[in-house]
């Protein structure tokens, strides 16, 4: 739920993609404001999930670093494929799929559904992302290559963030607020546990 409430980033890079990329036709503009809608709803769960426990989502840490790289390093193309790589990435059984299966086994049924509207917009993020990126880049092959030149860049500042102080903060919190504590049926898998929280929304 942490992972949706940062998701702010994304809206935020989203709509300078928008904003900056001059002279497309007007369906480019409609599917990326629907991109850019869904996006900021998918923080709203993560406020709603930490309210509904009882935890002031206002004193949970975050950083602007996820749309910063993109915002001031990339060109609105490359940002957007930058994007659509990381949205791509998540279709995968590690994706979205493992995140609702985490919500299920941990019986959070308010976590269960937030997570399939989720999965559900991330497919069609994918679809709008291919559509107008395909074309730019002249083809699948094209917009691959995009993604891994740019993305690099970013794992660089990721580890070099984590590793900053006080961005340990996550087992604590975790700790202090897991009610069903030690080894049971709806166990989460570590990477969910143990990690400090991606400083992406995704
Ligand atoms: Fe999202
Ligand atoms: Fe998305």
């Amino acid at each position: 739920m942490n992972v949706r409430l940062q998701e702010m980033h994304v809206s935020e890079f989203l709509a300078s993609v928008i904003a900056e990329w001059r002279d497309q036709p007007w369906g480019f503009y409609h599917d990326l404001a629907r991109h850019l809608w869904d996006e900021n709803r998918h923080c709203m769960p993560g406020e709603v999930a930490f309210a509904t426990q009882g935890i002031d989502f206002t004193q949970i840490p975050t950083r602007g670093g996820f749309a910063e790289y993109p915002n001031t390093q990339l060109t609105p193309p490359d940002r957007y494929a930058f994007l659509r790589g990381i949205e791509q990435g998540l279709m995968t059984k590690s994706g979205k799929q493992a995140e609702v299966a985490l919500a299920k086994a941990g019986g959070d049924e308010l976590a269960t559904m937030f997570q399939n509207f989720d999965w559900a917009d991330e497919v069609l993020h994918a679809q709008i992302g291919r559509r107008w990126l395909e074309k730019h880049y002249g083809g699948r092959d094209g917009l691959n290559a995009a993604y891994e030149r740019v993305r690099p860049a970013y794992d660089q500042m990721k580890d070099a963030d984590l590793a900053l102080p006080g961005r340990d903060w996550w087992p604590q919190f975790y700790a202090k607020y897991l009610k069903h504590a030690g080894p049971h049926p709806g166990r989460a898998p570590e990477s969910f546990t143990g990690d400090a929280p991606s400083p992406s929304g995704y």
